[in-house]
């Protein structure tokens, strides 16, 4: 286990990189925790969570939402919990979101921690103090920017994650790679995902580069007024595509990824659309999809990426290299057309 203290406006977070799930009780004090996971987890992990105090919840996005949060404050009341306690998100973006949110607002706010147990939660949904919840098709509508105050990566979870998740995870580090990291992206072009689910060390070296790269753009811009908007590279196109069709999270931003190369390439002059689209699909993720045009263009009218003249839209210039323009509507509809 190595642990890293990396700081934030006015908080500070402590990473627990290669830890083990047990060490978790010499973090907290376990008569005043309460773990918050899904019940695959729960049912993939059973024996993690004798002992600890636990709350149970459905697994799936439908789950991010207010009435889950009114649900989990009654149990929080009824457990006794109090401005001592520390909540702990342990599962995938859903949990690690929701407990965040959760803890933000319980009592104005107490203490949280995260246990990320998939590729995406550990490399993006838990760095970076964003948390939330969605309201009917509108993905993370309501939430705040609080950081929690730590974050134990055991990898070990991993062993359990279906394959589908693999591929959602690496669609944010192959996003990472193409707006931060040439030399990453090339690694990830030399290797494919059962690479890195048989080499744990390799595996372990992604992870913590990820967890590194987010970590230093939210150290940069933690409020998102500028270089943090980057991360949202592919995600427009990708929340308003996500509920609307069903897709998975990692689907629906590798399709917007793909959309936003295209608009590069007439925008900025980007040259690398086939190289990017490619990668994207040696790690099982699609780059196109049929669409409605005009129903999805009233979700992305909603964004909060939009603007009254148009929407702010991350674009890459070359591989490693992005950037933020500001695309009026009617642009990006005569592009999804
Ligand atoms: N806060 C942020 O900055 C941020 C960034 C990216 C994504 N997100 C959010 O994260 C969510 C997506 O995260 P996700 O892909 O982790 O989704 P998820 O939490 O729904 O997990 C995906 C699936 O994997 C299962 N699972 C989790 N860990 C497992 C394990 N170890 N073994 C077996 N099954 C396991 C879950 O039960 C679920 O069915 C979205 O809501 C998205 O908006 C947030």
């Amino acid at each position: 286990m190595q642990q890293k203290r990396l700081r934030f406006t006015g908080s500070q977070v402590d990473f627990y990189f290669d830890a083990s799930f047990t060490q978790l009780s010499k973090l907290v004090d376990k008569k005043n925790a309460i773990l918050i996971t899904d019940a695959n987890v729960h049912a993939a992990h059973p024996s993690r969570f004798k002992g600890w105090k636990t709350i149970v919840l459905p697994a799936g996005e439908a789950t991010k939402v207010q009435n889950t949060v009114d649900e989990v404050i009654r149990q929080l009341i009824s457990l006794g919990a109090d401005r001592t306690t520390t909540l702990i998100g342990v599962g995938g973006g859903v949990i690690t979101d929701l407990t965040g949110f959760i803890a933000s607002v319980y009592m104005r706010g107490i203490a949280f921690g995260f246990v990320p147990t998939t590729l995406l939660a550990l490399v993006d949904a838990s760095i970076g103090g964003k948390n939330g919840i969605d309201v009917g098709s509108y993905k993370n509508m309501v939430g705040t920017i609080r950081q929690p105050a730590f974050i134990l990566q055991d990898l070990s979870f991993l062993k359990s994650l279906p394959g589908k998740e693999w591929s959602n995870g690496f669609a944010e580090i192959i996003k990472h790679a193409a707006i931060k990291d040439t030399s990453m992206f090339r690694s990830l072009e030399e290797n494919d995902p059962s690479f890195y689910q048989k080499k744990k060390s390799a595996l372990s070296e992604l992870v913590r580069r990820n967890t590194l790269l987010k970590t230093k753009v939210v150290q940069q811009d933690e409020f998102e007024k500028g270089d943090r908007k980057l991360l949202n590279f592919g995600h427009t196109l990708g929340h308003a595509l996500e509920n609307q069709y069903r897709l998975s999270h990692g689907e629906a931003i590798s399709i917007g990824m793909a959309f936003a190369a295209r608009l590069s390439a007439g925008l900025t002059g980007f040259r690398a659309t086939e190289r990017l689209t490619g990668l994207l699909q040696r790690y099982e993720l699609p780059v196109t999809l049929s669409f409605d045009p005009g129903k999805v263009i009233e979700v992305l009218k909603m964004d909060k990426k939009k603007t009254p003249t148009g929407m702010q839209f991350i674009l890459l210039q070359r591989i490693g290299s992005a950037m933020i323009k500001e695309i009026p509507v009617e642009h990006i509809y005569q592009s999804l057309k």
